[in-house]
């Protein structure tokens, strides 16, 4: 086989004192302490039924691979105070009156560049929709195992892939969580590629979601002062990838986490959250809760975005906690054609550049980012993918 080689930095504490460990973890090394968790991976890996599949089992303990470095769950996070809370902007008028279109403009770019995440009211998405899709997430996890195993794949030229963990053998602990994808823009799969519980509902959805985004990289572009259509015309929403999450109630939840510290690697995610909770952004060095709040999406500025517009807008990390009440069911929708093949380079945008603001960025394209950025797993070394890319 091939000569690559995993070398990672574990954070480890011992007796109180936080450490930096580094460990071998190539498939070469024959004295590689994570032997067992190899095996342990591989096990879980190969029952197909994800995280749901433990919790159906009925353990009641959380397995050591997902076992998280405590200082990497610390409980010290905000909610409920105003200086520290994500902004919500309600988006009614929006088409109709251009003195309410200036003013989102504004809480938008403001949003986007001191949070880089806002909530979104009034968006245009019938409730009824936003309902239908949860169901039919909670519908694909609930099926017939037997059904349900046929989408399990770690091949990602399939139309949809299901699995758990999509860095399960490179991340440095496990996350509890279920994930199934599919990019819905700009080739759609083919109907019969998608579960038959939740086809339909995607479909809708991925179309609803695409207008709102479009409208989004209006504001976008406006806050940026630029024309309206400058991102669209980037094909900045010409691809849809859309992430169905299932977040399985925890037996420990305060040893495991749902989803790891990452930011996201498209232009901008439309967030889809249950009642549930557990969302978490990083704010000036504290965890800020993103409360449910039922009818609204939220919104993420991504990588990409803060690429090409050379830091105006920025791409913040979050993370999700393990909860004890779940099954907690989320979409999140990344505008990005993901690893489709594209030439199409992506910098920063020549009309913000100038003497005092020169390109921070090398150009890249989209396939290339999300590639190394997912080639790195979430949280593995607590750096951000974008620094690869800095000149
Ligand atoms: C993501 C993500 C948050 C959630 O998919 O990138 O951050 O609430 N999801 O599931
Ligand atoms: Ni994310």
């Amino acid at each position: 086989m091939g000569t690559w080689s995993i070398r990672v930095e574990l954070e480890v504490e011992t007796g109180g004192k936080r450490q930096v460990r580094k460990e071998d973890r190539s498939p070469s090394n024959t004295s590689n302490p994570d032997y067992d968790r190899t095996s342990e991976l591989k096990a879980f890996d190969d029952t197909k039924a994800g995280v749901k599949g433990l919790v159906d089992a009925g353990i009641t303990e959380v397995p050591r691979v997902f076992h998280q470095p405590p200082y990497k769950i610390q409980k010290t996070s905000v909610s409920g105070d105003a200086h520290f809370s994500i902004p919500v902007i309600d988006l009614e008028g929006v088409k109709k009156d251009p003195i309410t279109r200036k003013d989102m403009v504004d809480k938008v770019g403001k949003a986007s560049r001191k949070w880089g995440f806002f909530q979104v009211i009034n968006h245009g998405i019938p409730v009824s929709i936003l309902e239908e899709m949860k169901d039919g997430v909670r519908r694909f996890y609930e099926q017939d195992l037997e059904v349900k195993k046929q989408y399990y794949t770690r091949d990602y030229t399939k139309p949809l892939v299901y699995n758990s963990n999509f860095d399960l053998y490179t991340g440095l602990a496990v996350n509890w969580r279920d994930t199934f994808l599919s990019l819905m823009a700009p080739n759609p799969p083919k109907m019969e590629d998608l579960p038959a519980l939740c086809r339909d509902i995607m479909v809708e959805y991925s179309k609803q979601v695409q207008n709102l985004g479009n409208l989004l990289l209006e504001l976008l572009s406006e806050a940026l002062g630029l024309k309206p259509d400058h991102l669209k015309d980037m094909d900045c929403g010409r691809g849809l990838a859309m992430l169905c999450h299932y977040y399985p109630a925890c037996p420990q939840p305060e040893l495991a986490l749902g989803t790891s510290k990452h930011a996201d690697n498209g232009f901008v995610t439309v967030l889809l959250q249950d009642h549930i909770g557990g969302l978490q952004v990083l704010h000036e060095d504290k965890w800020i809760d993103v409360p449910p709040t039922p009818g609204a999406l939220v919104i993420n500025v991504g990588d990409l975005l803060q690429l090409i517009s050379n830091d105006t807008f920025i791409s913040v990390e979050h993370r999700v906690l393990a909860n004890s009440v779940g099954p907690r069911v989320s979409v999140a929708c990344f505008f990005s054609t993901n690893i489709m093949p594209d030439s199409r380079l992506y910098g920063p945008i020549k009309e913000l550049l100038s003497e005092e603001n020169p390109p921070k960025y090398r150009e890249t394209t989209v396939r290339d980012y999300v590639l190394f950025s997912n080639g790195r797993g979430l949280d593995v070394d607590g750096t951000s993918p974008l620094l690869h890319f800095r000149l």
